[in-house]
């Protein structure tokens, strides 16, 4: 057992989680979500959220520690979401790992958010084959990066011009008055639905088109006005059709761009991560796709895609196994931090 054991801590939106990882293998995945105090408002608030982190943080340390069955002794070192998300809320992660890791005199590695979500991947497949083509999705991004190394080298090659993914997934439930946050439901809704039903546009697809980049406002705004008329007209809004449509028109884009980049980098696969991977209809699509265009998928099971602790140990671990150096103890949180 000489593969790093780190302790990783993510507090970047509304998820306090913690988890230990020894190398590829998961120890323990600890998490405390604020998500049901956030639903009244329709979306994250983030001083609820940094409040909840506060409370949350030393209990669910101690919870991963007892999951594991390890010693905080025998770490070799805490890692922590440095960036990007809600600054209050990364401040929180980043002062209790800082103490954590001053007092145990341990190496403290700040990571990227964004990093860790294709990291993460390790846990459930293995050493990512670099480079990595990672299409990352969730409520406040969508990207498409290429990563000749996880720990250093992630570059993007497209992004959202508008929404995220995730974003478009909790408007449209607002939309249809589904409730937040509006993956998961539509997602469930979408299942009784037909996803030929209503033609909803494809953002940025035209031949002049930046290609890689996204485009889901427009969407959005399409399936409000579409809901909106039928309303108007006094009819029924068939809220599976509608679901299934819209999140056709999300998970076709997301795959066609995604395999395009795999293609014209000559990567023979491709990793999906951040909570909209946790869609199915993402994940069947993004497979029948890559099986016929003879490329790899790597899609983490749904628990590991959305924010959670492990896939911040899992970066940390790579760090350390790799040598690289570790954070000073005045690391920032840095609300906007590039890759
Ligand atoms: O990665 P994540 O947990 O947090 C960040 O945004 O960083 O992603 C949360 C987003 C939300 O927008 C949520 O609606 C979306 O992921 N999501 C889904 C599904 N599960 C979560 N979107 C579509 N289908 C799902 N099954
Ligand atoms: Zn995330």
């Amino acid at each position: 057992a000489d593969e790093p054991l780190v302790l990783g801590i993510e507090t970047s939106c509304d998820e306090t989680g913690v988890g230990i990882v020894r190398g590829h293998t998961l120890l323990a995945d600890a998490i405390a979500s604020s998500v049901d105090e956030h639903a009244r408002y329709g979306g994250v608030v983030p001083e609820v959220a940094s409040r909840a982190h506060l409370e949350a943080m030393v209990p669910t340390i101690r919870r991963a520690l007892k999951q594991a069955g390890v010693s905080a002794r025998d770490l070799d070192g805490i890692a922590v979401t440095a960036g990007p998300g809600l600054a209050g809320a990364l401040l929180v992660g980043v002062s209790a790992a800082k103490a954590y890791a001053y007092a145990l005199g341990k190496p403290l590695y700040g990571v990227n958010h964004l990093a860790s979500h294709i990291c993460v991947d390790q846990l459930e497949h293995g050493a990512l084959p670099e480079p990595t083509m990672a299409l990352l999705v969730s409520g406040g991004h969508s990207s498409l990066l290429l990563a000749p190394d996880i720990t250093g080298d992630v570059r993007p090659l497209g992004a959202t011009i508008d929404d995220a993914a995730g974003e478009a997934f909790d408007k449209v439930a607002r939309v249809l008055g589904l409730g937040f946050p509006g993956g998961p439901v539509i997602d469930r809704y979408a299942r009784e639905g037909d996803p030929a039903a209503i033609a909803f546009p494809r953002g940025l697809t035209g031949g002049r088109d930046p290609l890689y980049d996204f485009s889901f406002s427009g969407l959005k705004t399409a399936v409000a006005r579409w809901v909106e008329a039928r309303r108007r007209d006094g009819h029924e809004v068939p809220v599976a059709d509608v679901a299934a449509s819209f999140q056709e028109a999300v998970v076709d884009v997301l795959t066609r761009k995604a395999i395009r980049a795999c293609k014209d980098n000559g990567v023979d696969h491709l990793m999906i991560g951040g909570g909209v991977a946790a869609n199915s209809r993402l994940r069947s699509l993004a497979l029948e796709r890559c099986e016929g265009a003879g490329i790899r998928l790597r899609v983490p099971r749904p628990g590991l895609c959305t924010d959670n602790g492990a896939m911040v140990a899992a970066l940390g671990a790579e760090m350390v196994a790799r040598g690289r150096a570790a954070s000073a103890f005045d690391l920032p949180a840095d609300s906007s931090l590039p890759l």
